[in-house]
């Protein structure tokens, strides 16, 4: 039996337990097996509700051990700066977002070479620009921090996305468009309008770990499409929809996080076919497509979506200043209205004081600072590639990305990847484990280095210093 199969299994049975901070174990059996009991503490084997089990073989360190993580500084209560109190009694209070403790359990802050985010280094960033906007709205309209914002956003920001959002083959008017904050709100409001326990949503494997987060969140069973070099499999999809139809498809086809391909015109064409056979979702997560190195990217599938399947998210945040977290949603009918009702009652609204202080940049300076920006990516993308070549160990493979922001290393399978991780991190360099892109987060060869976060000359002696670690991981040599 393969471990997914005894973990779906176990969970069937209501086996997993989690405890909060600790990571998942197994429960023992109620006829008291004693095998199990070496895989955790477990809590009597509460079973049955969907709440407690939301999402629960995500959040697993995997290793079955008594919250012991095979990724170091995971799951161990740990807190450097010494201000984080701990309850006992918290431990056990239950809540519904089990893998989102994801980033409570990596520390990252004492990283000196910051590989493990997707993204910018702020020297490349307009933060000056939209910081200047800030401080003259703040001077001269300081009644707009008085009121609230339309729920959709302010309609001549979203006017001027609606400019952006031609580039991608999208003709939509601003009424398709709501603001939200960041797409990672896009993807939470997506799935707590549409996705309910046991709803069966697609995505690709590997995918953005925070749309993982939030599906887990809402209980849905989620099936994992392999990939290639042209994205998402659409043959193998389409089988697996034959035995379970689709609730929605989640996907990001251009320049994917983390794996950086981007999915063939044909697969995008095939894929829209299935969500109309199948009357599903499709959401389209395109945070990167602006970041192109040579050429730029197919049309996105929206601008092929004749009957409303396509939720668009364009984010600007990642591109602009994250700390402002700005995206567009585009979708058309029923769906943006009731997405719009989701975001009234999660937020009622996004900060009108920060959409109009990105408004004059988006509208005037994006095209021309994207060039730019695209053009010094390309280059840290490159001397990335070229330190790789150079003392990357030979059975360590990537692909050139062809824009975005991270290389994907698929690593030789005698490399250990949590010690890799921890032995780095003792070196100051953190990067992303591949299991966390990973529905279950099983084991894997694989991980995610973002050449973009850090200055160039930073980046560049993190590879340095990472690339012998790796070798001596490669050979079971220790420092
Ligand atoms: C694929 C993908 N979607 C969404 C997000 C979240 O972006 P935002 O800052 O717009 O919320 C990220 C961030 O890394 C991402 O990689």
């Amino acid at each position: 039996m393969t471990v997914s199969k005894a973990y779906a299994d176990l969970e069937r049975r209501g086996r997993i337990v989690r405890r909060h901070g600790l990571g998942c174990f197994v429960s023992p059996a109620k006829d008291g097996n004693r095998e199990d009991e070496e895989f955790g503490t477990g809590n009597g084997g509460r079973t049955g509700d969907w709440k407690r089990d939301a999402g629960s073989n995500y959040g697993n360190n995997g290793e079955g051990e008594r919250g012991q993580s095979r990724i170091p500084g995971r799951n161990t209560g740990q807190d450097k700066t010494g201000t984080r109190k701990r309850f006992g009694w918290q431990e056990d209070f239950e809540d519904y977002l089990p893998r989102a403790q994801l980033w409570r359990n990596f520390d990252y802050s004492e990283a000196e070479y910051s590989f493990h985010l997707a993204a910018i280094h702020s020297g490349l960033l307009p933060l000056k620009e939209i910081g200047e906007a800030m401080t003259m709205l703040v001077a001269k309209r300081p009644e707009l921090m008085s009121a609230y914002g339309n729920f959709q956003g302010d309609l001549e920001l979203r006017e001027v996305m609606t400019k952006h959002l031609r580039t991608r083959g999208i003709s939509l008017s601003a009424a398709s468009l709501m603001i939200t904050s960041g797409t990672q709100q896009g993807i939470d409001l997506v799935a707590r309008t549409f996705i309910g326990p046991g709803d069966a949503v697609y995505l690709e494997e590997p995918s953005y770990t925070g749309a993982i987060d939030v599906f887990a969140g809402r209980g849905a069973e989620m099936i994992s499409v392999p990939m290639d070099e042209d994205g998402m499999r659409i043959d193998l999809l389409t089988k697996l929809c034959d035995r379970r139809p689709p609730k929605l498809i989640y996907t990001v086809p251009t320049f994917q996080n983390p794996s950086g391909a981007t999915m063939s015109m044909e697969r995008r064409q095939r894929l829209l076919e299935l969500a109309r056979s199948y009357r599903c979702l499709i959401v389209e997560d395109d945070p990167f497509s602006d970041l192109y190195f040579h050429s730029p990217p197919p049309p996105s599938i929206k601008s092929m979506d004749r009957d409303g399947h396509v939720v668009y998210m364009k984010s600007f945040s990642k591109v602009l200043a994250p700390g402002c977290r700005m995206a567009c949603v585009a979708a058309e009918g029923d769906i943006l209205e009731r997405l719009t009702a989701a975001k009234a009652a999660s937020d009622l609204g996004g900060p009108l004081l920060i959409q109009l202080a990105v408004l004059p940049f988006i509208s005037d300076r994006y095209d021309a600072y994207m060039k730019g920006l695209r053009s010094a990516l390309r280059s840290r993308m490159e001397r990335a590639a070229k330190l790789l070549k150079r003392h990357a160990p030979q059975g360590v493979k990537w692909r050139l990305p062809e824009g975005g922001l991270n290389l994907w290393l698929e690593l030789p399978h005698s490399v250990h990847v949590g010690e890799l991780y921890r032995r780095a991190s003792r070196l100051g360099i953190s990067f992303l484990t591949g299991n966390v892109c990973h529905v279950g987060e099983p084991s894997t060869n694989y991980i995610r280095l973002c050449y973009a976060q850090m200055e160039e000359e930073q980046m560049e002696r993190g590879l340095l210093l990472l690339m012998p670690l790796l070798k001596e991981s490669m050979t079971g040599t220790k420092r």
